[in-house]
């Protein structure tokens, strides 16, 4: 069993991914609407990854006899003014979860809980991943300006993104 803190703080991770992924088909839903399939589809792969997130921290705790508590998930925006706003509150979400999963980290460490370090490793690296992909799509959308031809490009290329399950079993191998 993991600590009744780490299993606490493991429930509330679930539901900031839980949120995240909330926060996502958000956006997915918003620039669907705006005509804008390719962003929609980016985001609402975003948002299956994240539910993945819930799962394989969920999968962890029951593996280990915790309990689960499924807590009520907040309310999203439901617009955003820009592409670039949208992808500015993405990189600001992601960093704020990176802390939580820092968070994380500590409490594992603090009581020498090395099966849960080691668990939340992949976390660890996949939030250097989700930043630093947020930050590339701003960085883009800076280059591209107001230049309906970019906007446009950009949304054919997000629109070939495909989600990929990710491994959300117990075992600390096998992450994708
Ligand atoms: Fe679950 Fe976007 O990190």
């Amino acid at each position: 069993m993991v600590s009744r803190k780490l299993e606490s703080a493991i429930n509330d991770q679930i539901n900031a991914e839980l949120w995240s992924a909330y926060l996502y088909l958000s956006m997915s839903a918003h620039f669907a609407n705006k005509g804008l399939p390719g962003f929609a589809n980016w985001f609402k792969v975003q948002f299956h990854e994240e539910q993945d997130h819930a799962l394989k921290f969920m999968n962890y705790l029951i593996s280990k006899g915790n309990k689960i508590e499924l807590q009520p998930i907040k309310e999203v925006d439901t617009s955003w003014n820009s592409l670039l706003k949208a992808f500015e509150v993405t990189l600001h979400h992601e960093r704020v979860v990176t802390s939580l999963i820092n968070e994380l980290v500590s409490i594992a460490r603090s009581e020498n809980d090395y099966a849960s370090e080691n668990m939340l490793q992949w976390f660890v690296s996949e939030q250097v991943e989700e930043e630093e992909t947020a930050q590339s799509m701003i960085d883009a959308l800076k280059l591209i300006g107001d230049n309906g031809f970019g906007v446009y490009t950009m949304d054919k290329e997000l629109g070939q993104r495909k989600y990929t399950p990710l491994n959300t079993s117990t075992t600390t191998s096998g992450s994708e």
